[in-house]
């Protein structure tokens, strides 16, 4: 799905495809790759992809012609589409999702682990013959700019043309791919299967999977292998799989990082300018942040990235970071004018829909596009639905796929790597934490990232809720053992000679009545200019145990509605609940046993100190 604005006549797909002609010494192990991979799965044809706009035309026409994509009403929508996934088939599965080092220490406590014989024996007999009667897909992609300085080639096998229309959108894709492997640039094998081969004259579904599902890696070998899901991470595997899971083992191993972050540019009003890369867990709205409308005059905010960062140590000592992906693949419920309209200005065309409703006028609808639902809807499950249907008409996991470039905020050198001013850590969090707290340093920095946590409900008084813990927001992406991780970050601070601040931030924190006690949204931007005239040397924080908070006054709330009782509560520090909160924190690092780093113990300890002083 590539950018285009006319109608052209379009080749069959089948006039696309032949293996490029191209030799190198990196060529013959890619053609070698993918005649192993079609002889374990026996697809009916093979079809190496050149990343054109014509092919990609071929492509979408076929899908739309095989009823695998609805084709939206140009006039509403040009070049956008539906897609409609199996009910089984309808997010990331981290329970089917497995680090497979050869030594169950390396994936570590938080990941699930098997053996790489015993998971190759099991797969095995899954991928033979999963292909037949489709199409195997070669898919040539860069994360990162196509030969830039941090990024990294990979190769997608697939017999999914959704997973190759995905790919394309959100990676870089294409023959100049192919040339630089056949030069011998290094990449990463990704295989991927629905697993649901055809019979001869079998009808094919809408959306083929398989009940049966694994995502696979093999951090050792740099492999990733997925089957039976269709959908988004379990499918674009050069995001969450490679991106994140694999990349991080890269980073582990060559000195740079691969995080779950979105990255900005932050614009003050004297033009001066600083990049922030912030770690949320999955829906906290790191969209929203990636492409906030500051409510305060004079900032203005520039989108680089909205899931995933790497950076990387420069020649001058700082760290500098790109976002790897050239797509953004967002939830759409909870995308409105109201919350985002940046994201409803970016969907204006070129966009892949997946689990929205169809509109009786051929365009898409999802919870919180408007505030009221149309009369009548196709819902995500292909059935009718009218506001009285009490079920919602879009899946909740519903995702647009769209081209970075489309966002009116995009930053005009957004490919391009930038200096790290600012390191953001958030979760959703009912209690205890403070809308913004300063790190004392990198260290407290990485002891406050590995404490990412959410909370659903406000607990009672003086007690923490249920911890959802998510260090880093890299819970569920990091490919190894989480405790190396943290020493990875501590690492990242002793190589670097400037490093960003870090500052832990919490839009969600909620009153003793269980209402929001910050607005949220574009008010955030109020933060931002904290952080950033903390930066400059012009804002005033106070000590506490926990970190620095805005002085009394140095958060700019003019224009804002936030009465004083309020922002008392969002700055609160009980310390009962901060000591409760210690005792979790010190069960949590229970688990990784000697994999945690002293330097985190003593930061805990720390911690209980200032709060047993205070
Ligand atoms: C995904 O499933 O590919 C994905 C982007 O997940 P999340 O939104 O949870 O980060
Ligand atoms: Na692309
Ligand atoms: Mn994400």
């Amino acid at each position: 799905l590539i950018e285009h604005t006319t109608a052209r006549i379009v080749a069959p797909l089948s006039a696309y495809g032949a293996q490029p002609a191209l030799t190198g010494p990196g060529m013959s192990a890619l053609v070698a790759w993918v005649e192993e991979i079609a002889a374990l799965t026996q697809p009916e044809r093979i079809h190496w992809i050149d990343g054109s706009t014509d092919e990609n035309d071929a492509l979408v026409s076929q899908m739309v012609e095989d009823g695998t994509l609805i084709q939206l009403d140009p006039r509403k929508r040009p070049n956008s589409y539906l897609a409609r996934s199996d009910e089984g088939d309808v997010a990331r599965l981290e329970s089917r999702t497995f680090i497979c080092s050869e030594d169950p220490d390396d994936a570590g406590p938080t990941n699930n682990w098997a053996a790489p014989d015993e998971m190759r024996a099991t797969l095995q007999p899954l991928f033979a013959g999963s292909m037949r009667g489709r199409t195997m897909f070669v898919v040539p992609f860069s994360m990162g700019k196509i030969g830039g300085p941090i990024s990294q080639l990979g190769v997608q096998i697939t017999d999914s043309p959704y997973a190759v229309a995905s790919i394309e959108v959100m990676t870089r894709v294409g023959l100049e791919v192919t040339e630089l492997i056949a030069q011998g640039s290094p990449w990463v094998r990704t295989v991927h299967s629905v697993g649901a081969p055809l019979a001869p004259g079998q009808a094919d579904s809408a959306w083929p999977s398989n009940p049966e599902k694994y995502i696979v890696h093999f951090p050792e070998s740099l492999e990733v292998w997925s089957f039976g899901s269709g959908y988004g991470g379990n499918a674009i595997l050069a995001k969450k799989c490679f991106a994140l899971r694999i990349a991080s083992v890269l980073g582990r191993d060559n000195g740079w990082m691969a995080e779950h972050m979105l990255l900005i540019r932050v614009i003050d009003p004297q033009g001066r300018a600083y990049h922030v890369a912030a770690a949320f867990p999955s829906a906290c709205g790191k969209t929203n942040l990636a492409m906030l409308r500051p409510t305060i005059p004079g900032w203005t905010v520039e989108t680089l990235g909205d899931d995933i960062t790497w950076i990387r140590p420069g020649a001058d000592g700082r760290l500098y970071a790109i976002n790897p992906e050239s797509g953004f693949f967002g939830v759409a419920p909870g995308t409105g004018a109201a919350t985002n309209v940046t994201a409803v200005e970016t969907l204006w065309g070129n966009v892949l829909f997946t689990n929205v409703a169809l509109t009786d006028d051929g365009d898409v609808w999802w919870e919180g596009l408007t505030d009221e639902a149309p009369d009548h809807l196709i819902d995500w499950r292909g059935e009718d639905w009218t506001p009285e249907s009490g079920r919602p008409a879009a899946h909740p996991n519903s995702r647009f796929t769209v081209a970075a470039s489309q966002a009116p905020s995009i930053a005009d050198d957004w490919e391009e790597a930038v200096p790290l001013d600012v390191i953001l850590f958030g979760g959703r969090r009912a209690t205890n934490v403070p809308l913004v707290v300063e790190a004392f340093d990198w260290e407290h920095g990485v002891f406050l990232g590995s404490n990412i946590s959410s909370e659903r409900t406000a607990a009672a008084e003086g007690r923490v809720g249920e911890l959802r813990r998510d260090p880093f927001a890299m819970m569920p992406f990091c490919g190894y053992n989480m405790g190396d991780y943290f020493g990875h970050w501590l690492e990242m601070g002793r190589r670097a000679e400037t490093l960003p601040r870090v500052f832990q931030v919490n839009w969600f924190r909620r009153g003793a009545d269980g209402r929001f006690l910050w607005p949220g949204f574009g008010d955030n931007s109020r933060v931002l200019d904290w952080i950033i005239r903390r930066l400059q040397g012009e804002a005033d924080a106070v000590d506490t145990p926990i970190g620095r908070v805005p002085a009394p006054g140095s958060l700019n709330l003019e224009g804002a509605d936030v009465p004083q009782n309020d922002l008392d509560e969002l700055f609160a520090i009980d310390v009962d609940a901060w000591l409760e909160e210690a005792e979790l924190t010190d069960e949590f690092y229970d688990l990784f046993g000697d994999r945690l780093p002293a330097e985190l113990h003593a930061q805990l300890s720390a911690l209980r100190s200032r709060l047993i002083r205070a």
